[in-house]
């Protein structure tokens, strides 16, 4: 782990899938003496962040949130995000950094909008969530000031629309409800919190990555300018071959289990490498081989991308359509996009999220 701890890393798809549905993976991984992801505060420690709950509580935060990123929810967005996507590109002309100028504009944008977070408070929380998903730039200590400023700022957003509700996703998660159970003020916090750093980075790496990945298939990139409504399907191969940006967070094992490729013993703590099972030759035939067609006709397993189980990605649908709108605006609107230097030459992050520092690229001749 980038703590210099080790743990048994679970790479079969089957195994995954087994680990994360199983009752006895736990996401408690506050007590002492447990190996750490990062050292210093990480996302582990928090108490009150959906991803560090177990049943019963996690099924409870969960029923109270269902609703709130429903498809149902999420696709009246579509156009909107089409339309972000179209406008960062007329500001970029020709020549441009697809990854600052777009990829990393977009889904922070997006989730802005979305929550009703002032568009001018942007720099500052991408500034917050690059410190605190960063592993080995920044010291321990600034990354644990930069969490606290960015707990009492989502605290103060919170704040703000209690005094004045309007209809943004912060007022449908103060009301959200299952019967008469709300969730509880470090439990909004919270989850104001994981969306804004959850919501930015994920997606714009991921859209950062499957822009490369296409640039590289002139090919299959021309299939999508051809027939844009291509673009959905070669979504999910994107998913499985370069994504998710970090893998599943650990799992402590509360009993022994046995699992489809061995056992793990009560006690372990195990990390679920989703990209590895995500090119499982088992699940998925040839999996070094990109294939926008490889989810159409007969599709394989689906990919663990979102992760499984009861942790899997409250917000997969909103992710889905903001890199199906980015990508499809990309091919309709910049069909000759090509990268200016060398693919040897791109440098790539090495924080928690994995992506292209920057990447250059031409619509010119
Ligand atoms: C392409 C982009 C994304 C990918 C690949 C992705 C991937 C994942 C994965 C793998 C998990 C499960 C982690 C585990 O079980 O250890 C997860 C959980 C989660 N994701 Fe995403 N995510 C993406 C975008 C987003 C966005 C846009 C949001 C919010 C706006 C979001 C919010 C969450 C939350 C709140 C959880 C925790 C769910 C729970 O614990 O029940 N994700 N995501």
């Amino acid at each position: 782990m980038p703590s210099g701890d080790h743990v048994p890393v679970a790479v079969r798809y089957e195994d995954i899938r087994a680990l994360l549905a199983s009752p006895t993976s736990s996401r408690n991984l506050r007590l002492p003496g447990l190996p750490r992801f990062v050292s210093g505060v990480g996302i582990d420690d928090d108490p009150d962040a959906l991803i560090n709950q177990d049943p019963p509580d996690h099924t409870r935060y969960r029923r109270i949130m269902h609703g709130t990123f429903t498809p149902r929810q999420i696709e009246p967005w579509r156009p909107r995000i089409a339309k972000i996507a179209g406008e960062l590109l007329d500001d970029l002309g020709d020549d441009f950094d697809l990854v600052q100028g777009y990829a990393l504009q977009l889904p922070g944008r997006v989730i802005c909008e979305m929550l009703g977070v002032p568009l001018d408070d942007y720099e500052q929380f991408v500034r917050w969530t690059d410190m605190f998903l960063t592993t080995s730039t920044v010291t321990e200590q600034a990354r644990y000031e930069g969490y606290t400023e960015f707990m009492a700022y989502a605290a103060e957003l919170v704040a703000q629309h209690r005094a004045t509700p309007g209809r943004d996703l912060i007022d449908l998660l103060i009301q959200a409800r299952d019967e008469d159970d709300r969730l509880s003020e470090g439990e909004l916090v919270n989850t104001v919190f994981s969306l804004i750093t959850a919501g930015h980075e994920t997606t714009a790496s991921m859209i950062g990555r499957g822009v490369f990945r296409l640039l590289l298939h002139p090919g299959q990139w021309a299939e999508l300018v051809a027939d844009p409504s291509l673009v959905a399907t070669a979504v999910e191969e994107i998913l499985r071959f370069d994504g998710p940006p970090a893998s599943a967070f650990m799992r402590r094992i509360t009993e022994d289990t046995d699992l489809p490729g061995g056992s793990l013993s009560a006690g372990t703590v195990v990390m679920p490498n989703l990209n590895a099972a995500n090119h499982d030759p088992q699940a998925f035939p040839d999996p070094g081989r990109f294939d926008i067609h490889r989810f159409t006709d007969h599709p394989p397993n689906p990919h663990v991308a979102f992760g499984y189980g009861p942790h899997r990605c409250l917000a997969a649908s909103l992710a889905r359509v903001e890199l199906t709108e980015a990508i499809r605006t990309l091919v309709t609107q910049r069909p000759a996009l090509r990268l200016t230097i060398s693919p040897e030459s791109v440098t790539w992050t090495d924080g928690l999220v994995y992506r292209p520092v920057a990447m250059p690229v031409t619509i010119g001749g």
